[in-house]
């Protein structure tokens, strides 16, 4: 245990994050917000039931459904309380999910379709009994949510109806509407589903965080796992050197730091983008809305803030993680396509982005690790819909942990491999393009001189056979780092909008300096050096 003068551990990334989501309202708020979600450091060796790795909404979930199960549960984050994705995202709480029950009853078959749409529900329903007993003030709301035809082309609108009839055998509430009945979507067809939901994600986690610790567990930050065995003798081990010794462990780390590639080869990592602006919420419907462009695009108001403002938030334009370097024009053409449909919203002041997992058969992967001994679970694959995912991820590894038995299991089961056409060409495609990003090592650098990167920018530059991620600072100070991504060496990308080197095989994330934000990779690039133009290599203190 900490000793009790222990300060808490800041929050490592402040520096690095310079995108701003709508729910970091204003300064004194995202200060007040930051205690909440900030916990000492663990210090010393630590004996548990179930030690959870990641303290997103999944991990916290999992933690407090645990710790209420009657299992000593202590959680471990490397960042701060939720900051990976599950503070990037829109909380969007829906049924009506990514997949779409069409393509998920062709590839699965109904009975499957039903589990996945009950399991849904179930996770909204869980949110709402968490919020409810704990009081946990997060602005959650019951709302329609509707999926609109982005086109009157016939591939729309045959779309809609394969959609709304697949949902309602998966027993969804669902109608199709000759047009949307609120602004913002175009006047064509839609589906309207009942019972979505939307909340504000930081404070409903910071909630969560405090009822799990209040029921006895404990959570502590800045904490990294550098490798976790299962087994009988289970542990966490910290890179600084404390043990966990525990009996189960929950990998909640977004995409599992622990598969080498079994997991990872069957999802594919998507950047998606959002915009947020003031607008007048008498105006504007309280739904949620998306469409059926490809890639979608997705809308939700948010609660008033604490300086009285109502926002919309509109995401979409996703890519494939690392093949696209023109984040700015994504989030210019998202305001104009908000713009054109709310001409009345106010000036775009927050932009930010984010990574979600696509599984190539469409269904989350939430279990036993295929790879590990039977006590380590993990959950993955989320793709936009992490939060119900992350939520009903915690309510089945909870019973896998404590020995019950639970209908989704065989559904979301990680060792499963897909069988229909569709799924298995999905997955060719996404690990050609995996192999194909090798062939990046036979390729010049981006520039030919480290003196073409403007400040703020970065590009890979070729240094013999090495391939190298060269950032220069708003200072003019060049950090240069060796482009291998510590997973399974593909080379990095530079991603300008949110100023990261991205891996476009599996998705993992680093800062400009090469500090690792986003798994699988479990370690940061391996630093070169840092230095000014004009300083000789050597000259400046190794970093
Ligand atoms: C822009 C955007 C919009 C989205 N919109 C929606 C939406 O509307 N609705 C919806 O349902 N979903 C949405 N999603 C998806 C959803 O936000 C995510 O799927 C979900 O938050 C993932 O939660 P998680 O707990 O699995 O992972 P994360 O929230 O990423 O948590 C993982 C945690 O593990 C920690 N960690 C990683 N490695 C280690 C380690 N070695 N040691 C210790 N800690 C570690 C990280 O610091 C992090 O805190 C959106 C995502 C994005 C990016
Ligand atoms: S994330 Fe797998 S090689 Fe980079």
């Amino acid at each position: 245990m900490q000793s009790s003068d222990d300060q808490p551990s800041a929050d490592p990334f402040a520096a690095d994050r310079d995108a701003v989501t709508a729910w970091e309202h204003d300064s004194r708020q995202a200060r007040s917000d930051g205690r909440r979600l900030v916990r000492v450091p663990l210090r010393s060796d630590a004996e548990c039931d179930v030690c959870v790795v990641g303290a997103g909404i999944f991990g916290l979930t999992a933690a407090y459904l645990l710790q209420h199960a009657g299992r000593r549960t202590i959680v471990l984050d490397d960042g701060p309380i939720a900051g990976g994705q599950s503070a990037r995202t829109t909380a969007h709480l829906a049924t009506a999910i990514d997949g779409r029950f069409s393509a998920i009853e062709s590839a699965h078959g109904r009975d499957k379709a039903r589990l996945v749409a009950e399991s849904h529900a179930a996770a909204i329903a869980t949110i709402e009994d968490v919020v409810r007993e704990e009081r946990i003030a997060c602005d959650l709301r019951r709302v329609d949510g509707f999926l609109c035809a982005a086109s009157t082309d016939p591939d729309h609108l045959r779309a809609l109806h394969d959609e709304r009839d697949a949902a309602a055998r998966a027993g969804l509430e669902v109608e199709l509407l000759a047009r949307p009945p609120v602004r913002g979507l175009g006047d064509g067809p839609c589906l309207r589903f009942a019972a979505q939901g939307h909340l504000q994600p930081l404070l409903y986690l910071a909630g969560l965080a405090e009822a799990f610790e209040r029921a006895g567990g404990q959570i502590y930050t800045g904490t990294r796992a550098a490798s976790l065995e299962g087994g009988s003798l289970a542990r966490v081990l910290s890179t600084d050197g404390r043990t966990i010794a525990c009996k189960a462990i929950v990998v909640a780390t977004g995409t599992p730091i622990t598969d080498g590639v079994v997991v990872h080869a069957r999802q594919a990592p998507y950047m998606t983008y959002v915009v947020s602006a003031p607008i007048d919420g008498h105006d504007v419907a309280d739904v949620l809305l998306w469409d059926t462009a490809e890639p979608y695009h997705y809308v939700r108001l948010a609660g008033i803030d604490a300086g009285g403002t109502r926002r919309l938030i509109v995401g979409g334009e996703d890519h494939k993680t690392g093949h696209a370097r023109d984040g700015a024009e994504r989030f210019a053409r998202l305001e104009r396509w908000a713009r054109e449909r709310f001409p009345e919203i106010g000036p775009f002041d927050r932009r930010w982005a984010g990574q979600v997992f696509e599984p190539a058969d469409l269904l989350a992967f939430i279990g036993r690790d295929p790879l590990g001994d039977e006590n380590v679970f993990i959950g993955t694959g989320f793709s936009g819909n992490g939060y119900t995912y992350g939520t009903l991820a915690g309510l089945l590894v909870r019973d896998l942990v404590c020995g019950r038995d639970n209908p989704w299991r065989a559904v979301y089961d990680p060792g499963r491999f897909p069988a229909d056409a569709r799924s298995v060409g999905r997955l060719v495609r996404e690990n050609l393009d995996v192999a194909a990003r090798y062939a990046d090592w036979l390729r010049p650098g981006e520039v030919t001189s480290e003196t073409a990167i403007a400040a703020g920018d970065g590009a890979i530059v070729r240094r013999g056979l090495d391939r190298i991620a060269v950032y220069r600072d708003v200072d003019g100070t060049l950090h240069r780092c060796h482009a291998a991504c510590p997973h399974l060496g593909c080379s990095v990308a530079w991603n300008p909008a949110e100023r990261t080197w991205d891996c476009p095989c599996h998705g993992s994330r680093f800062t400009a300096t090469g500090r690792l934000i986003v798994g699988p990779a479990n370690d940061d690039l391996r630093v070169l050096e840092a230095r000014r133009d004009g300083e000789r290599n050597g000259e400046q203190d190794r970093v």
